[in-house]
């Protein structure tokens, strides 16, 4: 046997763990991060910034997919965490303190009456509470979800997203989903007139999907609907919440108040993993409010006093320090720069966003020269993943950490945490404008590098 200890791990280079990630975890994402230039060993992480092992600076903008909205390794959230650190994490048999804490005040903070919780441990998994939530409650089974939607890959999280290619390999998904396009009400009433909806599930700004804003009375108008024909409203801010989108919840903006919200992400300040659905009172004693039904739903780790801890303290700063609002500030600074981008760039087709979660869409691009070396794939690459490259360059030469997102790879999102400074603001504007307006050089450099991770990746597949 060769166990490996903790010091050796973090002893190994960039090589070396990937050698290891090809033998025992995911290979084509080593060939991935290859192909774009990505990898790199990180040796430390604090707020905004996070160094590698030659000592290089780079700005994280990507932010964990949302979940640093504090930065990484906030202090007072480690202090926290620190704190609870002589108290059992799991027990199972008594009531948690600290689980209840947050509870509590996550329910201070919610919008409407939503004041039960129920803590679990990613976003999947608040989701799949929240569909079972909604189905025993109400007794019905069929649920509605939109095109383009990003929930999550559990099996129950999978069924309503909307993205087909995630869904085919592992059909047959739970039945009784109905997916209608996003912003359109006509096809919503539709799916709700036979009054046998438990739910519809939605974003209320499309995360992974492209960063893509409803119409403006949207929401509103399917609490209506939703109202009309008796289902609930369960609206995922995994993405969104926690004062992302320059509110508390992004639902706040329209004013809508859901039957159940699900969070995840920068709940516990990105130090340890959690995830939540939160519902009425009602609702809550519907679904789990008698003896034979209150053990139905439960989760070994989740409410676990740490990641509760890291919860209770993310709150505190998100009130203190008025994150919201810092976020729509400096959100709006970020798309007043960005804004004038499109239409002065061919290749920057549109920018988009609330608070700090700002998407750029890009136009896909032809490989040219490179492609013709590669016998097409390359212009595979580049109609898929223009927004990849873009990513590559701002990380390869300007140091910015971004991210394309999941169901659209020619979008880019910007979602750093929300107690950036504007300096850094100003700083991933210029670099964009940099890489933007000498687009044709760095695209072809891009793809022609690409070249050979690419043929072996296609010939793979
Ligand atoms: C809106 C939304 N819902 C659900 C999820 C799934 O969360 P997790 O990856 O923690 O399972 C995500 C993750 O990106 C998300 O953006």
């Amino acid at each position: 046997m060769n166990l490996v200890s903790l010091d050796q791990a973090l002893a190994w280079d960039v090589k070396k763990t990937r050698q290891e990630y090809k033998n025992h975890l995911n290979p084509v994402f080593v060939q991935m991060l290859t192909l774009l230039s990505y990898d790199r060993r990180f040796v430390k992480a604090e707020g905004v910034y996070v160094w590698d092992d030659k000592g290089e600076k780079y700005l994280d903008f990507l932010g964990a997919f949302g979940a640093l909205s504090l930065g990484h390794n906030h202090p007072r959230v480690i202090e926290a965490v620190n704190k609870v650190n002589q108290l059992p994490n799991y027990l199972q048999v008594n009531t948690n303190a600290v689980a209840a804490a947050l509870a509590h005040n996550l329910a201070e903070i919610m919008p409407g009456e939503l004041e039960h919780s129920f803590f679990c441990n990613s976003g999947a998994e608040a989701v799949e509470g929240a569909l079972k939530l909604a189905r025993i409650a109400t007794g019905k089974e069929k649920l509605i979800s939109t095109l383009g939607a990003f929930h999550g890959k559990s099996m129950g999280a999978l069924s309503v997203t909307g993205k087909e290619s995630y869904q085919r390999p592992f059909q047959p998904l739970v039945p009784q989903v109905e997916q209608v396009p996003y912003g359109d009400l006509e096809s919503m009433e539709k799916a709700l007139a036979a009054k046998d909806v438990a739910a519809v599930i939605l974003e209320p700004i499309q995360g992974e999907g492209g960063v893509i804003l409803p119409p403006a009375d949207y929401l509103p108008q399917v609490r209506q609907l939703c109202n009309k024909y008796q289902a609930l409203l369960i609206l995922d801010e995994i993405q969104t919440g926690l004062g992302r989108t320059g509110y508390n919840f992004a639902c706040e903006h329209d004013k809508v108040v859901p039957d159940i919200i699900c969070l995840a992400k920068a709940l516990s300040g990105g130090v340890m993993p959690i995830g939540s659905f939160s519902t009425t009172k009602d609702l809550w004693n519907k679904a789990y409010g008698t003896t034979d039904k209150y053990l139905l739903h439960t989760s070994t780790f989740g409410g676990n006093t740490r990641a509760a801890a890291a919860g209770l303290e993310t709150i505190s700063i998100l009130v203190e320090e008025e994150l919201a609002h810092q976020s729509r500030e400096k959100g709006q600074h970020l798309l007043n720069k960005l804004l004038p981008m499109v239409g002065k760039y061919p290749i920057l087709k549109a920018v988009r966003g609330r608070g700090l979660m700002i998407g750029l869409e890009f136009h896909p691009q032809q490989a040219n020269l490179a492609n013709k070396l590669s016998g097409g794939m390359v212009d595979k690459l580049a109609q898929e993943f223009t927004g990849a490259l873009v990513q590559g360059e701002m990380l390869n030469k300007h140091r910015i950490i971004s991210g394309f997102t999941l169901n659209n790879p020619n979008v880019i999102r910007l979602e750093p945490p929300l107690t950036v400074s504007y300096e850094d603001l100003d700083y991933v504007a210029d670099a964009l404008e940099n890489i933007i307006s000498h687009n044709k050089g760095f695209l072809n450099a891009a793809f022609g590098s690409a070249k050979t991770t690419l043929n072996s990746l296609f010939k793979r597949s």
